[in-house]
């Protein structure tokens, strides 16, 4: 059955990226040593033609190829999308759903690889799993991780976690509104410049 898997990396104090994200700054000021473990190994791994060509350890190689290899389809907000510039029309993982209040008329036409889902995320989560055909939904940005758990619609949280302080910037975990969530830890993969570590939400049975 399709989950909802959420899959970022973080700093060890939780910020996704440094304060003054812009399409110039992408992860902010002193957030480019988030993404180092993807450009410090000699095993290259391609995410699609709009993102750079990665070079990760062996340990890091097998898990990114194992993962996306269940990934059926992705949402993104609308900010990481302006900021990764739309990834040139070259989406890391599609169908690509972007969840925005304002649909980019460029972007909007037959056959783009883009869907701009402007009713929320129960809509986009929807669609996406619609689109996945059995496979995962993987969820890439912190707006949507909160509301995705605000809503109960999350069923894994992986995090890559940097070895880093970043202070401030854009928290991974904010605007919470849940009741305490038991996880199951599924993964901890020790790697070179990183630690991969994975969650699984325990939910109630509804009887
Ligand atoms: N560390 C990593 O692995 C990693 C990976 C990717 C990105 N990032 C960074 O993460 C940061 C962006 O993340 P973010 O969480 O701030 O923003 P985001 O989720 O990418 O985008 C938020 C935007 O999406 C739209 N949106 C979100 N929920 C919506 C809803 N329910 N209905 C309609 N529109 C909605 C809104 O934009 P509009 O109102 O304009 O439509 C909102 O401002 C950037 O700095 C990026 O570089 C880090």
């Amino acid at each position: 059955m399709s989950k909802v898997v959420f899959n970022m990396t973080v700093s060890l104090d939780g910020f996704v990226a440094g304060p003054n994200d812009s399409p110039e700054n992408g992860l902010g000021d002193g957030g480019d040593a988030l993404f180092h473990w993807y450009f410090s190994g000699d095993t290259e791994i391609s995410v699609g033609s709009g993102s750079p060509l990665l070079k990760v350890s062996p340990q890091s190689a097998e898990i990114l190829k194992a993962s996306i290899a269940t990934y059926g389809a992705g949402v993104w907000g609308r900010r990481t999308f302006d900021i990764a510039g739309a990834w040139g029309g070259h989406p890391p993982g599609s169908p690509a759903f972007i969840v925005t209040h304002h649909v980019p008329q460029e972007w909007a036409y037959a056959g783009s690889p883009f869907t701009f889902v402007t009713d929320g995320v129960d809509s986009a989560i929807r669609q996406a799993k619609e689109a996945a055909g059995g496979r995962d939904v993987v969820v890439c940005t912190a707006s949507i991780l909160q509301q995705c758990l605000n809503a109960g619609l999350m069923d894994e949280i992986h995090v890559d976690v940097a070895p880093l302080l970043l202070g401030k910037g854009v928290r991974l975990f904010d605007h919470l509104n849940i009741k305490p969530i038991e996880l199951e830890r599924i993964r901890v993969v020790e790697a070179p410049g990183v630690t991969h570590l994975g969650f699984r939400l325990v939910k109630e049975r509804q009887s």
